[in-house]
């Protein structure tokens, strides 16, 4: 596990996003409920073009959050990147965001995101933070993911990144 920096974001163009999905989530009535796969093989970041999927938007996302103070981790195999993750530990106060973390398609379900997942929350607790919260993509690993490390549905969501994400999964952590 490693802290990066700015110049560390190209490290995103070598994460395999890509994933087959077989179970997607929605939350109704405050339930998680399953819902019929919208995309069942999501592609990889387009590596040329500069869309919402490509990698350039990653990198453009991510680097005003590291700019502004975020942390930025990176589990690696020597010199390989298994996976990413950017929290940005005083999203507001005493609430970090945990605004990014994939791991890559070849390195899942080895303890990758978990190892990540206990960086970003030793930061936030570092920052006096009191939960982490996470916008979530739906498919079925994500908020499984997240509900094996202690999330629970967001009551009530943020309303800034529930807004821009209203299909995502918002979840919280309290790290009490
Ligand atoms: C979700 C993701 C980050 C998990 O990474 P990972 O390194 O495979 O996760 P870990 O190996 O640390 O798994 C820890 C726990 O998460 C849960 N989990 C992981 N993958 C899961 C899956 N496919 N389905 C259900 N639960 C899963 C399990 O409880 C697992 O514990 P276990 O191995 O004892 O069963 C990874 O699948 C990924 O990057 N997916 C694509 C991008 C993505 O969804 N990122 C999150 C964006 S919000």
């Amino acid at each position: 596990m490693r802290t990066l920096g700015l110049d560390d974001l190209r490290l995103i163009a070598n994460i395999d996003r890509s994933e087959h999905v077989e179970v997607e989530f929605a939350v109704r009535n405050g339930k998680l409920v399953e819902r019929p796969v919208s995309m069942t093989d999501i592609p990889s970041w387009d590596p040329v073009g500069t869309g919402p999927y490509s990698i350039a938007a990653q990198i453009a996302f991510c680097e005003p959050l590291i700019a502004g103070g975020a942390s930025f981790f990176g589990a690696f195999d020597v010199a390989e990147v298994l996976g990413l993750a950017v929290v940005d530990v005083s999203f507001e106060p005493s609430i970090a965001w945990l605004a990014f973390l994939y791991v890559s398609r070849p390195f899942r379900g080895r303890g990758v995101a978990s190892a990540l997942w206990d960086a970003a929350v030793a930061a936030a607790a570092d920052a006096n933070a009191t939960s982490v919260y996470v916008s979530a993509v739906p498919t079925g690993s994500a908020v499984g993911f997240y509900l094996s490390r202690g999330c629970a549905l967001a009551e009530p969501v943020h309303p800034v990144l529930y807004t821009k994400e209203p299909d995502d999964i918002h979840l919280t952590c309290s790290l009490g």
